[in-house]
């Protein structure tokens, strides 16, 4: 069969394009969405209550690390533990929360923190608490019939 050349230019020029598209789709499939939180950090979800840190939620005061506080949470069907937190102002604090069911949605209202928690993985995040107030901490992953009533609160006092 006889090709013509420009069909021909166009056909390697479609493969390529297609080749392409799909490699860079596939890789940020991969490292965007397909990563679980915090990479490599996992925790049973079965045993959620008593594995450490999570089977004291709240805040804890930390020495020589690069946060002064760690303010863990565990979500559940649909609350999260504890339902309502104070934290210092200005303090460096690395959030560690996880689920124990489904996965739910972790979005401190007003700030960046916006985090998915997986069953069986650990999601981290460092902040700054410079602004005094009260923060809503919401479900934003539909998790059921309670998903709208799933909140809790940081409340940053001076
Ligand atoms: Cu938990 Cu939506």
């Amino acid at each position: 069969m006889h090709i013509h050349k420009f069909e021909k230019i166009w056909l390697i020029f479609g493969v390529t394009t297609l080749i392409i598209f799909l490699t860079v789709i596939g890789v940020s499939a991969f490292y965007l969405g397909n990563q679980p939180p915090s990479c490599l950090a996992t925790v049973n979800p079965e045993n959620v209550d008593t594995t450490a840190p999570f089977n004291e939620p709240g805040l804890k005061k930390v020495e020589g690390k690069e946060w002064d506080y760690e303010l863990v949470f565990v979500a559940s069907a649909f609350s999260y533990n504890p339902g309502k937190v104070e934290v210092p102002l200005g303090a460096k604090v690395k959030v560690i929360a996880t689920t124990k069911d489904v996965i739910h949605g972790f979005e401190v209202a007003g700030t960046n923190i916006n985090m998915m928690l997986e069953p069986g993985f650990i999601s981290e995040y460092v902040t700054t608490f410079d602004k005094a107030g009260e923060f809503l901490i919401v479900c934003n992953e539909y998790c059921g019939v309670g998903h709208h009533t799933m909140t809790s609160k940081i409340e940053v006092i001076e």
